[in-house]
């Protein structure tokens, strides 16, 4: 099996014009870079002869695509319903406030991607968020300001290198 870059320049080579191929070619960039880089845009305008304005428009219509690469650290705030009752809208405008971010951005310094979803599956812990794969529950706004200064004081001990692409396609919905 082809590994992703192959898939990512394999695709571009086979193209032949067929329609409904843009999709796949935008989701075997993502995959190899773990965002939609500018030049992969530009790749895909040349092989396929469609505007870069129009690929554009095709990234931002479709949530599971990103122009960014993913934070070190994916954040990932539950706006189901035992969250939305307990204070989730709160929490997320915390998150965004603290960072300085909205959901489906990532920090200018790489460590924190935003995003919403629509249940964690612990409910019984509302309101929850996740950051990679650490489940935080009861949470009220002091408490998440706590987590993230937390977080960011670790990863600057730890010394902050460049995110590493995450690869997966993003957490949900925006
Ligand atoms: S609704 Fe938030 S964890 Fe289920």
């Amino acid at each position: 099996m082809a590994d992703r870059s192959e898939s990512f320049a394999y695709r571009l080579w086979r193209y032949d014009g067929a329609p409904g191929e843009l999709i796949p070619l935008l989701q075997s960039a993502q995959d190899h870079f773990g965002y939609i880089p500018r030049r992969a845009i530009k790749y895909i305008s040349e092989v396929t002869s469609v505007p870069e304005s129009t690929i554009y428009g095709v990234i931002t219509f479709y949530s599971q695509f990103r122009l960014q690469p993913m934070g070190r650290y994916v954040i990932r705030v539950c706006a189901g319903t035992a969250c939305h009752v307990s204070g989730a809208k709160l929490l997320i405008e915390t998150v965004q406030d603290e960072l300085g971010i909205e959901v489906g951005d990532t920090t200018a310094d790489g460590l924190f991607t935003l995003f919403t979803v629509a249940c964690l599956g612990c409910c019984s812990l509302a309101p929850v968020m996740m950051i990679n794969d650490e489940t935080h529950g009861r949470l009220s706004p002091p408490g998440v300001r706590k987590i993230l200064r937390g977080v960011r004081r670790e990863a600057r001990s730890k010394g902050a290198s460049p995110p590493a692409p995450a690869g997966a396609a993003g957490g949900g919905g925006r």
